[in-house]
């Protein structure tokens, strides 16, 4: 049940990872809306375990839901904190980066942000979920070994941007599409619109099945990217590597 205000947010200076303090606040039987944010992390991470640099600058943020959903549509929930997020960059730096699949936000073909869902289950049911973003705000990649993949908002604007705005601007923004979303609304349709590589053709590469070459459609409902093979053939894709072709 949602609370009159949605969330609560509490600033921390410097921690191993804001998903790893939220799991141990959730176990402890935290309320749904409750948000850490961190000037820096030593331990952040992305997905596929990858490592996620947290130098002071970024925004670090995780929030705890605990929405009534069957587990299987729980990659909503990454489509949802994406469009959140393009929501806040667009009242802050009047900016529109784009989202792409699954989990990125790119702006300029770089990565601006990241999107981390963390899923807590008995069985076919989701406990708690605990969503990360981490957002380059006011890092500048200019002298950086990331210089050609990673940008910020500051490189995009060339002004620097109050983390904690964006962050309560982003909590807005993620409220207000959460209640719809609590009522069964699936966002999916909205993020395709704008997604990478809607529309471009690609090659897929999910060993150990053999490599998919086609044309990207769409989003199916629960966050799987639907391609159309030259035969025609629908296919609908949860991981792999998409290379366009
Ligand atoms: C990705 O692009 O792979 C997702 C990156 C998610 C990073 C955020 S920063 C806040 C939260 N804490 C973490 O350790 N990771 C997420």
């Amino acid at each position: 049940m949602m609370k009159a205000q949605p969330y609560t947010l509490i600033h921390l200076k410097r921690v191993s990872s804001t998903q790893d303090w939220l799991r141990e606040w959730a176990q402890m039987g935290a309320q749904e809306g409750l948000a850490l944010l961190a000037d820096e992390q030593y331990a952040g991470r992305g997905r596929l375990s990858r490592r996620w640099e947290s130098p002071p600058g970024g925004l670090y943020l995780s929030i705890l839901l605990k929405p009534e959903i069957p587990l299987a549509l729980a990659s909503r929930l990454t489509m949802l904190v994406s469009l959140a997020a393009i929501d806040a960059c667009k009242d802050i730096a009047h900016i529109r980066p784009t989202p792409k699949w699954p989990n990125d936000l790119l702006a300029h073909g770089k990565k601006l942000a990241g999107v981390l869902t963390e899923l807590h289950s008995s069985g076919s049911h989701l406990e708690f979920a605990i969503i990360g973003l981490g957002m380059n705000v006011n890092n500048d990649f200019t002298q950086s070994p990331l210089h050609d993949t990673a940008i910020s908002l500051k490189m995009l604007t060339n002004k620097h941007h109050d983390v904690n705005i964006l962050a309560k601007t982003f909590l807005d923004a993620l409220f207000s599409r959460y209640l719809t979303f609590i009522q069964g609304e699936s966002p999916h349709l909205e993020w395709a619109q704008r997604l990478e590589p809607v529309g471009r053709r690609v090659r897929v590469e999910h060993p150990p099945r053999a490599p998919l070459e086609g044309l990207v459609t769409g989003v199916s409902p629960d966050g799987a990217l639907l391609i159309i093979d030259d035969a025609g053939q629908e296919h609908a894709i949860w991981a792999g590597d998409i290379i366009p072709v």
